[in-house]
């Protein structure tokens, strides 16, 4: 098992552009991917992002096929290991992508909680460890946590997507009933 550092918000390294992952299915790669499960896990993370621990790679990894516990009415996620994704935003009835709003936080910016309008309903594509193709059309929590996380694979965090400061706040004053230890 190995925990790799999380970097936080201010370090350069987070705002980078991924690169794309070259070379699937290698034993450097697997490791990689062990190391963000086990670094995920620890934090109670919903997802975690390689640039998140200083790699320069557009891989994300997310869902625990669990409840979490820093997002204890969130429905479980999958657990999904997604390199080199594309996401489109699907229309609503009116043809138009519907965007909702909801908190997130992020384990780069502990702490923190904020209201973040994402896309309700998405399809994603992209590949597994082992170069397989991935096409899933998801909604609500899910569509969120991979916009959230493929949003860190082109330097954005999620503060800089928060468009009402009033509901942008520290987590132990904005939901003082949850739990601080399975808190970020
Ligand atoms: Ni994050």
């Amino acid at each position: 098992m190995a925990v790799r550092e999380i970097l936080k918000m201010g370090d350069p390294r987070l705002l980078r552009v991924a690169q794309p992952v070259t070379e699937f299915d290698s034993d450097a790669l697997h490791l990689l991917i062990t190391d963000m499960l086990d670094t995920m896990l620890a934090a109670n993370g919903a997802g975690l992002a390689a640039p998140q621990i200083g790699v320069d790679l557009q891989l994300v990894i997310f869902g625990t096929n669990q409840p979490n516990p820093r997002y204890p009415d969130a429905p479980p996620v999958p657990y999904t290991v997604l390199l080199n994704p594309v996401i489109t935003p699907l229309p609503g009835n009116d043809g138009v992508p519907l965007q909702e709003e909801d908190w997130e936080g992020c384990l780069s910016v502990p702490g923190l909680r904020g209201v973040v309008p994402r896309f309700a309903r998405i399809r994603y594509t992209g590949f597994d460890q082992y170069g397989d193709p991935i096409d899933r059309t998801v909604e609500g929590f899910h569509a969120r946590v991979v916009q959230h996380e493929c949003d860190h694979l082109i330097g954005i965090l999620y503060p800089m997507r928060v468009r009402d400061f009033s509901r942008f706040g520290y987590t132990d004053v904005l939901f003082p009933d949850l739990d601080p230890a399975q808190d970020d």
